[in-house]
């Protein structure tokens, strides 16, 4: 059988409300069938290797993201860990700059590579659903587009 496709959401969150974006880019993740999505606080670098597609989620505190996803990315280079054209996105709950998930994108895009789909999801603090039905539709996205590549691989 074939390996089922593989979305690995790894996100932060101080206060909860990116927390709250990272539940709702998950479900809409598991909507698309023959996916296997994983939510993590914490990931090593071998584990972005494994998956398909990459979702990042990050709220911003003093104009920046937090050092555990710093040390993430930050191993994945000097790990040279292969991430090129994975398919990736980002998220995050801010107050008044929400620099965090821009950083992530640039990342993603320029550094490793990745097929990132833009711009992220920026969200002022406690996500309203609105703000929840169109982190379920990144997830979506994201699971539908590495089906698609891999329909299209398939030949
Ligand atoms: C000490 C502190 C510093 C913050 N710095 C920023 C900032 O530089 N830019 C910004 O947009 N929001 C800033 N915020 C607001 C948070 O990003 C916002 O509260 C967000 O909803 C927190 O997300 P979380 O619940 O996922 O932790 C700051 C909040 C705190 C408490």
């Amino acid at each position: 059988m074939a390996k089922m496709l593989k979305v690995l959401i790894v996100y932060y969150s101080q206060t909860g409300n990116t927390e709250k974006m990272a539940r709702a880019v998950e479900e809409g993740a598991k909507s698309v069938v023959g996916i296997n999505v994983e939510v993590k606080y914490f990931a090593r670098p071998e584990e972005l290797a494994e998956a398909d597609a990459i979702i990042l989620g990050m709220p911003t505190y003093y104009h920046d993201m937090g050092i555990d996803m710093k040390n993430l990315l930050e191993a994945v280079s000097k790990e040279e860990i292969d991430l090129k054209g994975k398919v990736g996105a980002a998220f995050g709950s801010y107050g008044w700059s929400g620099e965090a998930p821009i950083m992530l994108v640039e990342i993603m895009k320029h550094k490793f590579g990745m097929d990132v789909i833009e711009p992220p999801i920026r969200i002022k603090y406690n996500p309203d659903g609105e703000g929840l039905d169109e982190c379920r539709k990144l997830g979506k996205t994201v699971a539908e587009k590495i089906v698609k590549s891999a329909l299209d691989s398939s030949g």
